[in-house]
């Protein structure tokens, strides 16, 4: 009998969980669940983050670090979708890991998780924030510094933290207060009002690049990577490429760890497999295509935005819309910077919807307790507590903490989540060969290695403080599991019970 940190879900007790909710109906196809997918990615990363990556990290060779972090998550989401389709049910990684690899791995995946939606939701709010005060700009409303960005910054010329003079960033407060609210009320989250929300970031996005190809000058393409084309560091010591004034790594593929950011939340498509017409193709085919489309809009927003303007005078707060004000196009800016709020929105609305499911997954496993997390809203039907919590969470991490301190945390941390669930499926082939796998990860173990290989070289190309920040994240995360969740978990009961379950995920032959 496998030791108790390694016992599994059984796949019986998971679809017995099911039956107490509302049977979802069976309606999405591969194009329905590729628009969710693109609905939970363009946000931030591309509307935002370009303009510091270009900035500060990569140049015009911003186009291949977009290539090279889109590739990244092709192999993961690969991966993804084999460990997905083998635990036929709507879930998350934390689910699937509890039934393939067991109770401490979920674990680690669950607390992960965290980072990967609500401290990205924080980073998503603050991009949120940035282009709010662009539109109030262009009326000539200008807020007080003291409400307009987090307290202190990452200064690249000084390399260190500094003051801002600012207290708080009061929009990006406001904004996750407001998704809270009507996450509390509950929004269905109905495929129709994702792709309406869809279309217009769709729209915008080709905006950019057809209008804007007309004012690219080939001349802002040189240099066209000022930092180079690396940028790896080993724990602080850079290994290939030019290394910043704090130590950080600089060059295309620091550029590309940064602007990994512009791809989480791929993964929500899976999430969706209970109402997918066809989950074993369809869910594949919707995180694989979701990507896709959105590795190629992006390196054409790349190419088009470092063509406008000098890499060295990309701004760094809204860059998309001031690219077009610098060209002479005000209703463009305005246009943009209208597209990008509504793009950045939809995203904020399922990274916080999805936060408390993750923790309502967590709670009824006993992980967390289950009359905070697993509390639901007689009303609303909604998980209203953990939501509120993700909520106040948001506001304070978007409020205080800067954009680039926040988003190279998530990276990090949704890096380590991908690695672990290449691990898992490698693991996987191992011990359980004959397991029902409705989709399999084509030239395994080369794409599961691939992908663990690209996670890391991304995770060496962050600046080194943010594994001592990972560190400490896990450590309180494995804390709280020794101290809280192992004694209360509800798998522990019904092995110290005597309830021994059958292998979930055995084939014919084991
Ligand atoms: N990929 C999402 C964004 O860029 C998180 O906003």
């Amino acid at each position: 009998m496998a030791h108790p940190l390694f016992t599994r879900k059984p796949l019986s007790l998971l679809m017995e969980e099911m039956k107490g909710e509302n049977r979802l109906r069976r309606v999405l196809g591969p194009v329905a669940l590729s628009s969710l997918g693109i609905g939970a990615i363009i946000g931030t990363g591309i509307f935002v983050l370009t303009g510091i990556a270009a900035h500060d990290k990569a140049g015009p060779s911003l186009m291949l670090s977009l290539a090279t972090s889109g590739v990244t998550c092709i192999f993961a989401a690969l991966c993804y979708a084999e460990f997905a389709s083998m635990v036929p049910i709507a879930g998350s990684a934390y689910t699937y890991a509890y039934a393939t690899l067991g109770e401490l791995f979920a674990w680690i995946i669950g607390w992960d998780l965290i980072l990967e939606y609500a401290v990205a939701s924080g980073t998503v709010a603050h991009g949120w924030s940035h282009y709010f005060q662009n539109l109030l700009g262009m009326a000539n409303i200008h807020l007080p510094k003291a409400i307009a960005l987090a307290p202190f910054d990452y200064d690249p010329v000084a390399g260190q933290l500094v003051a801002t003079g600012s207290i708080v960033d009061l929009p990006a407060v406001i904004i996750a207060l407001v998704v809270t609210a009507v996450l509390v009320k509950g929004i269905k989250e109905s495929a129709n009002f994702n792709a309406g929300m869809v279309i217009v970031k769709l729209f915008i996005v080709l905006f950019v690049i057809v209008v804007g190809a007309f004012y690219v000058d080939p001349a802002n393409w040189e240099p066209f990577a000022p930092f180079g084309l690396g940028g790896l560091s080993l724990f602080g010591h850079t290994i290939a490429g030019q290394t910043g004034n704090g130590g950080e790594p600089l060059g295309m593929l620091a550029g590309a760890a940064m602007i990994f950011f512009a791809y989480i939340g791929f993964d929500s498509v899976s999430t969706h497999s209970e109402e997918a017409k066809n989950p074993s193709r369809d869910v594949p085919i919707g995180i694989i295509a979701s990507l896709l489309i959105s590795t190629v809009l992006y390196i054409a927003v790349a190419a088009v935005l470092t063509g406008m303007v000098p890499y060295d005078q990309i701004d760094i707060d809204a860059p998309v819309s001031a690219a077009f004000a610098s060209v002479g196009l005000p209703w463009a800016q305005l246009l943009v910077a209208i597209g990008a709020l509504t793009g950045i929105t939809s995203v904020l609305l399922v990274m916080m919807l999805s936060q408390p499911r993750v923790f309502l997954a967590m709670a009824r496993d006993g992980l967390v307790p289950p009359s905070f997390f697993g509390a639901i809203h007689e009303r609303f039907r909604t998980p209203w507590k953990s939501t509120i919590l993700v909520g106040f969470f948001v506001a304070a991490t978007g409020g205080f903490i800067p954009l680039r301190v926040l988003a190279e945390l998530v990276n990090i941390g949704t890096l380590l989540a991908f690695v672990l669930v290449c691990v898992a499926v490698l693991i996987m082939r191992k011990t359980h060969p004959n397991a029902r796998r409705p989709f399999r990860v084509p030239f395994s173990p080369l794409v599961p290695i691939m992908g663990i290989l690209m996670c890391l070289v991304l995770m060496f190309s962050l600046p080194v403080e943010n594994w001592l920040r990972l560190g400490v994240w896990l450590t309180i995360g494995l804390l709280i599991y020794f101290v809280y969740g192992r004694r209360h978990s509800v798998m522990a009961k019904r092995r110290q019970a005597g309830i021994v379950d059958e292998d979930p995920l055995a084939g014919p032959n084991g």
